[in-house]
């Protein structure tokens, strides 16, 4: 890789920046001054910039287990955004795979590698998601049935895929989906003529969300966790 294109990547810095510092004599290769935009760069070499080893970041694979009253956006006129949870380098490269709604709680997963999050997030690849659901009306029996058939949400052409409804007390549920609606949990309720009153989402994949991972904390999935939503 060009040493200039190095020093973007692992500072965020733009091509002007870094070519910048390269000509003032900033940045060393191995602690030989380097002053060509155009030098490659290999995985062993030391590069410092002003003195400051500098290392490729990513790609980053994180868990966070979101709180209500935070956005899924990369900003915001009013809420809090997600990413303000965080604190980690170059932050603005990160996106989040998929969105919870404002008052929706639960794992959530950030990387700054597009095509795992595409993979996760496609159609094509049906990837379960459980919500554990609280409702202001009893849950029926027969709502078993009704969301394994699928319900036509309003607005929509096609019905929702067959989806798993595991009823854990009369207003409260596990849903598994294997798509990703807008509003998607809400919106099935509201079609069999009930309302939401919580949403907590536990499971993407057979990633859960784990129990030891407070409101409002992150972090890292480890090589298990990221094969088993390869
Ligand atoms: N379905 C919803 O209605 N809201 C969410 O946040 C996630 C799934």
């Amino acid at each position: 890789m060009r040493l200039d294109k190095f020093i973007c990547d692992c500072t965020g810095l733009t091509r002007t920046q870094a070519g910048k510092s390269i000509r003032q004599g900033l940045v060393s290769i191995n602690g030989e001054l380097v002053k060509q935009a155009a030098r490659q760069v290999s995985v062993t070499d030391q590069v410092e910039l002003d003195g400051e080893p500098l290392q490729l970041i990513g790609p980053r694979y994180i868990m966070l287990h979101k709180p209500a009253g935070y956005v899924c956006a990369n900003d915001d006129p009013e809420h809090p955004i997600v990413f303000t949870l965080l604190d980690e380098p170059l932050v603005e490269r990160l996106h989040t795979v998929g969105r919870l709604d404002l008052d929706t709680t639960g794992l959530l997963l950030l990387t700054d590698d597009g095509q795992w999050s595409h993979r996760l997030t496609s159609p094509k690849h049906h990837v379960a998601k459980t919500y554990r659901v609280w409702t202001a009306d009893p849950i029926p029996a027969d709502a078993i049935a009704q969301f394994a058939a699928g319900v036509m949400l309003r607005g929509e052409k096609e019905p929702t895929k067959p989806a798993q409804l595991e009823l854990v007390a009369t207003h409260e549920a596990l849903l598994t989906i294997h798509e990703g609606r807008y509003h998607q949990v809400k919106r099935m309720f509201a079609a069999i003529g009930n309302k939401v009153e919580r949403l907590h989402r536990e499971r993407i994949g057979a990633l859960q969300l784990p129990v030891d991972l407070a409101e409002g904390e992150y972090r890292s999935l480890n090589e298990e966790e990221i094969r088993l939503l390869s």
